[in-house]
């Protein structure tokens, strides 16, 4: 609809058709444009402390307030990684300095952190983060009795990396066996395969259901899992499902054009499972649409060795103008994707007056163009990495201010 919004203090004060322009008011013309609710990105690696040779939280932040992210939610695997109080708390003070977006982090889970989830304030983190299948930084928890412990006791959110370790281990080693060294990245989604995804997405979900704990389950990649989440609207869902918005993009078919550069885990699978995704987004399978951030350099990344080309994507500053390639593709409906960007992580993160375009509301806004195109090209990235995995491609939006 057209309407006139009136931000006041931070806040939107007044949203009607028409509203009188005073004395001393900016005017912002966004005529044929979208208003937004700003993304709120519930999954990124912003890699401070100890790892800022490949981003931080001031340079990150930028480039997802860049790409129409108004809040993040970022992971524990830091050096240190953040699985003590004091971590979390030196996460949040840094944040407060630096941080150009809203902001809350995870505490990360380990085999022997059971003390602390127990002791964390509730609303004090994003949620907690359990890696149950290993990815960078080792923070693997595959203790059976631990697991069980964390979704009796937490006293937050339980967010999971859902993929079996020993599944992996096997593929991989199954893989050696036939390539030595030389393992192509196309073997990648067979190694991080859709049935380690599989079996650990239904040990997640049988936890939950048991202690009923409310859960989230991170970054889903495959077609098979979509059968174990419930479709629908999201309120009273005790298990939600997430997709982030490389799975919506790539497939396998695109490994030979972007080797290591889309190498992530859990891996990107194949189109049928990308066709999977969307239609279970479709169905309200999928709940939330976020990026799973993950900056490494161009160095990195470049290593021609397989196995010691680390696994991530940057991705915030393109993530809502891929999600919007949908919106043209007439996949998703406008309302849909501020649904699944805005509305569904503020709702089931419990964020505070942010998430909507509601009066009361902090103003954070984005204005997007879905008349005008965007290039990705490398010189527009803001990460520090300095790289995307969009270059080449133009986007059939543009986020104008955020
Ligand atoms: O691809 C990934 N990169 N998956 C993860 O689980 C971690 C992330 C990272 O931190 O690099």
């Amino acid at each position: 609809t057209d309407s006139d919004l009136l931000i006041s203090k931070g806040r939107i004060d007044r949203i009607a058709s028409s509203i009188e322009a005073s004395d001393g008011m900016e005017i912002i013309d966004a005529d044929g444009a979208w208003l937004l609710p700003g993304m709120i990105d519930d999954q990124v690696h912003f890699r401070e402390p100890g790892l800022t040779h490949k981003g931080g939280i001031r340079s990150e932040s930028r480039a997802a307030v860049a790409g129409g992210i108004t809040s993040f939610m970022e992971m524990p695997n830091t050096i240190p990684a953040t699985v003590t109080l004091d971590a979390l708390e030196d996460k949040y003070a840094v944040a407060a300095e630096k941080s150009l977006a809203n902001y809350a982090f995870y505490l990360g889970a380990t085999n022997d952190n059971l003390d602390v989830i127990r002791s964390l304030q509730p609303g004090t983190a994003a949620g907690i983060k359990i890696f149950m299948g290993a990815s960078t930084g080792s923070m693997l928890v595959d203790n059976e009795e631990t697991l069980a412990g964390i979704f009796r006791d937490a006293p937050a959110l339980i967010t999971t990396h859902c993929e079996r370790t020993p599944v992996i281990e096997r593929n991989l080693a199954a893989a050696v066996e036939k390539y030595g060294r030389e393992i192509p990245v196309t073997e990648h989604p067979n190694i991080r395969s859709a049935e380690a995804c599989y079996q650990s997405t239904v040990i997640a979900i049988e936890l939950a259901r048991q202690y009923q704990a409310p859960l989230h389950v991170l970054h889903l990649t495959t077609a098979r899992e979509m059968e174990l989440f419930e479709p629908g609207p999201m309120q009273g869902k005790l298990v939600t499902g997430e997709v982030c918005v490389h799975f919506l993009h790539f497939s396998s078919d695109d490994y030979p054009r972007l080797g290591n550069n889309i190498k992530c885990n859990p891996a990107i699978k194949t189109a049928a499972d990308r066709a999977g995704l969307m239609a279970a987004l479709k169905q309200g399978r999928l709940d939330i649409i976020a990026t799973d951030h993950a900056p490494h350099t161009r160095e990195e990344k470049a290593v021609s060795d397989y196995l010691k080309a680390p696994s991530g994507l940057p991705l915030v500053q393109d993530a809502l103008l891929s999600v919007l390639e949908l919106y043209h593709d007439g996949e998703l409906s406008m309302e849909d994707i501020v649904r699944l960007t805005a509305h569904n992580p503020a709702i089931r993160y419990k964020v505070k007056d942010r998430g909507f375009l509601r009066e009361g509301q902090w103003a954070d806004l984005v204005i997007v163009d879905t008349a005008q195109e965007t290039a990705a090209t490398r010189q527009r990235v803001l990460s520090q990495c300095g790289w995307s995995p969009f270059e080449g491609e133009t986007f059939r939006s543009r986020i104008v201010s955020t």
